[in-house]
């Protein structure tokens, strides 16, 4: 058992406990603050000292395991600047867009302590750089693993809401600068059209084990551990 605090309070909790179980261990109840458990939502965002340590740290309270001594506060939500906008009607430069919605991603001082505090990994002073300079496609694909838990923007000195500009960024990407999917046009008029009506009626009127053996019979690629197939027979040399 190690001691943590919440809020405060000393706990014993059994180690090895993430901070999401172990607050729960000490008998707390999440009515906020928790999603998926799995590090994709966002929700859990953390911070947290060991006493003795002047530094503060932050993590995900789903993946970060609970330490001796550790000293937490989590905050499920960050006030955050998030601007509306209507993408169909955009009519600037979607970087002129960025700059009046996002005045302050233009006020950066490189710090980097957004970077040093994302959970995620993600260098997100880069992608902020990239935004200023109007490399708008790398700050997407930069971006792109955020999981909107705002401990960057809880952090920063020039008061950035870097990962809803982040937000923003992505969706001007996706419209107005990636090349358009034909093929996923070609599909959704595909189905607006009625081409599948049949066949999912058909589905729903099956009973289970018809759609069990539907399942395993269904078309797929080659297993990729199949020897004769993508692996080569004798693995012992890789
Ligand atoms: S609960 Fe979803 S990231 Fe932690």
């Amino acid at each position: 058992m190690i001691p943590i605090y919440i809020m405060g309070r000393e706990y014993m909790v059994p180690e090895t406990l993430t901070i999401m179980k172990a607050v729960e261990y000490a008998g707390y109840t999440y009515i906020r603050g928790c999603g998926c458990r799995g590090g994709i939502c966002g929700a859990c965002g953390t911070f947290y000292r060991f006493l003795g340590d002047y530094r503060l740290r932050s993590g995900l309270a789903c993946q970060t395991v609970a330490g001796p001594d550790m000293v937490i506060m989590q905050l499920p939500f960050f006030p955050s600047n998030r601007p509306d906008y209507v993408l169909d009607e955009i009519k600037g430069s979607p970087h002129e867009e960025l700059r009046r919605l996002y005045p302050e991603v233009f006020k950066c001082i490189g710090c980097g302590t957004c970077t040093r505090t994302c959970p995620m990994d993600i260098d997100v002073m880069d992608y902020i750089a990239l935004m200023k300079r109007g490399d708008l496609k790398g700050a997407a694909h930069k971006s792109f693993d955020c999981v909107m838990c705002g401990l960057c923007a809880s952090r920063c000195p020039a008061q950035i809401t870097q990962f809803m500009a982040a937000m923003f960024v992505r969706r001007l990407y996706g419209k107005y600068i990636l090349p358009r999917a034909g093929h996923l046009e070609k599909r959704v008029s595909e189905v607006k059209g009625g081409k599948y009506e049949k066949a999912l009626k058909g589905l729903a009127a099956m009973k289970q084990d018809e759609v069990k053996k539907l399942y395993v019979e269904r078309e797929r690629e080659p297993d990729l551990a199949e020897p004769g197939k993508w692996m080569p027979k004798d693995t012992t040399n890789l």
